[in-house]
């Protein structure tokens, strides 16, 4: 393991990552349930013994998880002990800015299960996957309001992927002529609110399931944000938008639906548009050759197999294709974000 970011691996053992796929997960998860690397980055260096006290568990299973972390360049030795590796340091201790814990959360808890169905799911064209979640609803959104613990895990991770994504979305996109905002599918807020520290003068309107925007509701404490923050319970498909806004935020909306039902939204959205109004799509994107990123290769099976049967991680050039068939006039696109994701602004 370098510090420079790179990781050099042999195509037998890239191989061999995949297929032990499981294994090297759990050994990553593990790690995360035991604190080892908190332990190791506050108590240095340590021998399999000293690990297999702190995690209180015997020397030989203490050896098995520090061997397999060792081999995945997870931990290395120095002075006769286990250390973390510098990309631990980066994404897998607490304090560290890009955090990856709520990442491996939904994995384990939201994912990882489903994802046997992805290939009876390919046969039959829908999120077979989601089978092992009750509730109502034929998407995963639907079936998390009728499991509060496992809502708090997805929209954990949500909100940790949004708040990092959404940082370089501010940067490029100038909101202080825009008066009132809906953020369709807005989730447990996240974007709003950032969107509303940032444009004092903004009022916002989160649509999206009422059990969602309860969640939503709760995050909002600050009394400025609580008067311009607004909440509009419910479903994008059956229920009117609120009208009159000047801008509309599609934001990881989508990658949920095809791109049939995506036409189908955004003409929705035009109509609730005032005139000179802006549709923001915001998602994650694959490139136009379909040969990446290894971001959108790897959530795209999720939204087949689980979260709606039918969205994946569309090219910039399909988002384009959808907003333009959806009736706005002028489509902006902007490719070069970071995250593997795109916005693209359709003016109506
Ligand atoms: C992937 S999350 C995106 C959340 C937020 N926009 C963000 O970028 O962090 C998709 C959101 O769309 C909402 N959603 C999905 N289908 C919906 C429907 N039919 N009606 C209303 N909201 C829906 C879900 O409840 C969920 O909060």
């Amino acid at each position: 393991m370098s510090t420079s970011g790179q990781v050099t691996i042999a195509d037998a053992d890239y191989l061999r990552i995949i297929i032990h796929g499981t294994t090297a997960f759990e050994l990553l998860r593990t790690a995360l349930e035991f604190d080892l690397f908190e332990k190791l980055e506050s108590g240095g260096p340590a021998t399999v013994e000293q690990v297999a006290s702190a995690l209180r568990v015997d020397a030989q299973p203490a050896r098995i998880l520090l061997l397999g972390l060792a081999s995945l360049r997870l931990l290395e030795i120095q002075e006769g002990g286990y250390v973390n590796s510098d990309v631990v340091r980066r994404k897998l201790l607490r304090s560290s800015p890009r955090f990856l814990g709520p990442l491996v959360d939904i994995q384990d808890r939201i994912i990882n299960a489903g994802m046997g169905d992805f290939a009876e799911s390919m046969r039959r064209n829908t999120n077979v996957g989601l089978r092992r979640l009750g509730g109502p609803g034929t998407t995963l959104y639907e079936r998390l309001t009728a499991h509060p613990q496992l809502q708090q895990v997805f929209y954990a991770n949500m909100s940790d992927a949004s708040r990092h994504a959404f940082a370089q979305m501010l940067d490029r996109y100038d909101f202080s002529r825009v008066r009132h905002v809906i953020d369709i599918g807005g989730g447990d807020g996240t974007n709003s609110i950032e969107l509303a520290r940032r444009y004092p003068h903004l009022q916002v309107t989160v649509f999206d399931h009422e059990a969602v925007t309860q969640l939503a509701a709760q995050r909002i404490d600050d009394p400025d944000l609580c008067k311009r923050i607004h909440f509009r319970p419910g479903d994008l498909f059956t229920d009117s938008l609120p009208t009159g806004a000047d801008a509309i935020l599609y934001f990881h909306i989508f990658e949920i639906w095809s791109p049939e039902r995506n036409t189908e939204l955004l003409r929705k959205c035009h109509a609730a548009l005032a005139d000179g109004g802006v549709c923001l799509v915001y998602s994650f994107v694959s490139d136009d050759a379909g040969t990446g990123s290894l971001t959108a290769g790897l959530v795209s099976p999720y939204f087949l197999t689980i979260a709606s049967g039918e969205g994946m991680a569309y090219s910039p050039a399909d988002v384009r294709r959808a907003v333009l068939d959806a009736g706005f006039s002028r489509v902006e696109c902007h490719q070069d974000l970071g995250f593997s994701h795109a916005l693209v602004v359709g003016h109506r």
